[in-house]
């Protein structure tokens, strides 16, 4: 059942609908022609209500545990994974450490969900200053995939590179900036950043940094594969000695843990009135001041001054642990 409601009058119809705890959630809102029906739960005095002929369904999270029920006992199926993600055509799970003899059988049950899907990988972290993952082919196979995001492509082996999909809002907001400047990617993996702002912002100029030969022939693919190869100029080597020195407009910093020991080399990559963004993981009871504070000190001992733009919570690194952004911009100290 619906209720059906003119076009113009669907938000308000909508909003009381909600506020009577009404709103049927596992089906959508569907218009035809001057009208909208609206699904609800059951009927109401204050709401005509009308038997819809074509409900539209929203598909449901395909679910483990009723997949495995009978597979292994209550306890088990209880540590059974509840989310994943996907890459391109790869699916990516954690899986609970004690239910590793099952690991095949899960595999293949995600495969089943993902018809169009052609192997699943069990993630095991990120390991090391190249962000390098930790991953094993449980079912199917193939681990190269391409993966489209925020219409932009990215091609890359899902066993060998990580691609945080925790980031997404952050991705999305760079895209938004840096049009016309000259921008330095410090740590720019297969162009996560680099990327999305060379193909919605068009950037004069991007010089894409990457010590990973691994990381670095993905990004080459990349930048051809987005016809961005007049704006991003890759570089494959270390950030410490390749990062040029007053001429950028915009330095992303993308990696965390270590990003401090480079705060140097990018506040110096800037010119006066340039932008910083500073990623870093801290304890999240000193967000964001741990890293403000990093960003202030280490502009102070390069002689700039640096005013915070903005700080983002850009996703929860682990437990009590918290990704984060800080933009600043960097001034000459006169
Ligand atoms: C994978 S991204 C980090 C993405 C994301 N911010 C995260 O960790 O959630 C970091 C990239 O920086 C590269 N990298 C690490 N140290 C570097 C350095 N000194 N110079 C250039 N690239 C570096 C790594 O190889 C990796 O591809």
């Amino acid at each position: 059942m619906a209720v059906r409601a003119q076009r113009s009058d669907a938000n308000a119809a909508l909003k009381q609908i909600i506020s009577l705890d009404l709103l049927d959630k596992g089906r959508k809102v569907v218009a035809m022609g001057g009208f909208v029906e609206i699904p609800v739960k059951r009927p109401h005095p204050d709401l005509q209500v009308v038997l819809q002929k074509k409900p539209a369904f929203y598909r449901s999270t395909p679910d483990l545990v009723s997949a495995l029920e009978g597979e292994m006992n209550s306890d088990q199926l209880r540590l059974l994974p509840r989310g994943w993600y996907i890459l391109g055509d790869v699916i990516v799970v954690k899986i609970h450490p004690s239910l590793g003899q099952y690991q095949n059988m899960i595999g293949k049950a995600l495969l089943s969900f993902y018809p169009r899907c052609k192997a699943v990988l069990r993630d095991f972290g990120i390991e090391g200053q190249l962000r390098e993952p930790v991953r094993e082919l449980i079912a199917g196979e193939g681990t190269e995939t391409l993966h489209r995001e925020n219409g932009v492509l990215f091609r890359l082996d899902a066993q060998k590179i990580m691609f945080s999909p925790g980031n997404l809002q952050e991705r999305m907001r760079t895209s938004r900036l840096g049009k016309g400047e000259f921008v330095v990617d410090m740590f720019a993996g297969i162009g996560y950043f680099s990327l999305p702002m060379a193909v919605h912002s068009r950037p004069r100029r991007v010089m894409a940094i990457e010590l990973n030969p691994i990381a670095y022939d993905y990004l080459c693919q990349n930048i051809r594969l987005n016809h961005v190869e007049e704006i991003v100029q890759p570089v494959l080597g270390d950030c410490a000695r390749e990062t040029p020195q007053g001429v950028a407009d915009r330095v992303v910093m993308g990696m965390v843990q270590v990003t401090d020991r480079y705060l140097s080399k990018g506040i110096e990559a800037l010119r006066s009135g340039g932008i910083l963004h500073y990623h870093q993981t801290i304890p999240s009871w000193h967000y964001p001041d741990a890293a403000v504070k990093d960003v202030m000190r280490a502009a102070h001992l390069a002689g700039r001054r640096a005013t915070i733009a903005r700080c983002i919570r850009v996703k929860k690194y682990s437990p009590g642990v918290v990704h984060v952004v800080v933009d600043a911009r960097i001034d000459r100290d006169f």
